[in-house]
């Protein structure tokens, strides 16, 4: 066991490499030291540059200039999504240890040939799962494994994207576009397949899925609307406009100095209404949800076949009024449910009293995730220990991507059944 401070650089500063594992990071001053950022947005570089303590020199706006050799013990790759790859090899290839953000890519060839870069250069690479860190998702398997309603017969997953949230990363943000980024099946329910991978305890074999972009479009736009919110005659009374999301829920949570969503709109601190006016009027998350290049989906479903006998089904949906993931898990013995939105979860065995359970007392730290964020960070700190393997390398977490390719190839062949394995 080799109990140290690790020295760390993060490339990708935004809201996952700076403000989620960054500033945790930065806290844990007796286990990480963050030496090095590598952003191409220089104004993020100044930003975390300052907050962490990481001096000029070790900023860097150029990938190339910060690959140019090894800055640091581990590496936080939390850029976009059709960069980890070319990332991952680079920082593989220098020797780092590697913190890396799904999905790890959208491309089954990438995922091979990242694979082939591992075996090749070894280094630790724990892909950012972070449900899987957070103590409701870790109670449900423990129930699970404990036999306590029997055997597993099929789970039941509900992915609530919620209306405000689809409108922000799926609609205006970045993941509106599967070229530019990648298919929302991928993005947002890597997650979901990694879980259901984890809680059927076996591998899909087969899977289908159905979805389509019903809402955020040209034609749904109310006449007369104008494409950027605060010039619209709707501003202040249609569902979607950014006045209301931005604005209007930023007052409703208490007007916080920094808070996700509000704080993705622009790098000034703290947050004020002005500050965020200014950016609906002039950035991308000021416009009209039906006036946006975006191409992803915002409702699919996906059944799958595990090669245990284990079904499951999955929805994704934009129009939830909450966020959160809704599980049912029936069992030969007793049914088990999870509400992430409403902190819930209940055991109920056939003929036996319900057991409730406030899965919020089981978090200790942070609350992004279900606390999975600095569950996540603490589990990485023991992998560069030498402690323990985390349940997310890089080659477990592969089959989850797997099943979202073969997801979107589904429901891009009108809902064929695919083979999640060929070959
Ligand atoms: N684990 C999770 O639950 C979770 C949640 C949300 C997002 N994500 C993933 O995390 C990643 C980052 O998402 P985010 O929300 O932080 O996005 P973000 O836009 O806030 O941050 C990305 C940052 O990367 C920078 N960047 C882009 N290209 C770069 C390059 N070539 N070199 C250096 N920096 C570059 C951008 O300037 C930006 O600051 C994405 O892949 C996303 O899918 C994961």
């Amino acid at each position: 066991m080799d109990r140290k401070v690790f020295t760390v650089a993060i490339i990708g500063c935004g809201s996952r490499g700076a403000e989620a594992y960054g500033r945790i990071m930065a806290e844990e001053k007796e286990k990480f030291s963050v030496v090095s950022l590598c952003d191409t947005d220089g104004e993020k570089l100044k930003k975390y540059g300052e907050l962490f303590g990481v001096s000029e020199a070790d900023r860097f706006l150029s990938e190339k200039a910060f690959f140019s050799r090894r800055r640091a013990d581990a590496l936080v790759i939390a850029t976009m999504d059709n960069d980890h790859v070319r990332q991952c090899e680079r920082a593989l290839e220098l020797g780092y240890d590697i913190l890396l953000e799904k999905p790890i890519t959208g491309r089954e060839e990438e995922c091979r040939q990242l694979l082939e870069a591992h075996k090749k250069y070894g280094g630790k690479v724990v892909v950012c799962h972070v449900l899987r860190y957070a103590p409701a998702y870790v109670k449900v398997k423990e129930i699970l494994d404990s036999k306590t309603c029997g055997e597993l017969v099929m789970i039941d997953s509900v992915e609530q994207v919620c209306y405000w949230h689809q409108a922000h990363s799926f609609v205006r943000g970045n993941w509106r576009n599967s070229k530019l980024s990648s298919p929302m099946i991928l993005q947002k329910c890597c997650h979901d397949f990694d879980l259901l991978q984890y809680y059927a305890g076996s591998r899909c074999d087969t899977l289908s899925s159905i979805g389509d972009l019903k809402h955020f479009r040209r034609e749904c736009q109310p006449k007369g609307a104008a494409d950027r919110c605060t010039e619209c005659p709707y501003v202040h009374s249609c569902t979607y406009s950014a006045e209301n999301i931005y604005i209007g829920n930023w007052k409703d949570v208490g007007s916080p100095a920094n808070c996700w969503p509000y704080n993705v709109l622009t790098t000034e601190y703290p947050l004020t209404e002005e500050n965020i006016r200014r950016a609906i009027e002039t950035g991308p998350y000021g416009r009209c949800v039906y006036a946006c290049d975006n191409d992803v989906v915002d409702h699919q479903i996906v059944t799958m076949r595990f090669c245990n006998g284990v079904k499951a089904n999955l929805r994704m949906t934009a129009f939830t009024a909450g966020g959160g993931r809704i599980m049912k898990f029936y069992c030969t013995e007793g049914q088990i449910d999870m509400d992430e939105g409403q902190n819930v979860l209940s055991v109920r065995r056939f003929n036996k009293p319900e057991e409730k359970m406030d899965t919020a007392s089981l978090i200790e730290g942070g609350h992004n995730h279900g606390g999975g964020d600095n569950g996540l960070i603490e589990e990485f700190y023991r992998v560069l220990c030498g402690e323990e393997d985390a349940p997310t390398r890089l080659e477990d977490s592969i089959e989850s991507h797997l099943m979202a390719i073969r997801a979107e190839e589904s429901r891009l062949a009108g809902g064929e059944l695919m083979k999640v394995h060929r070959g």
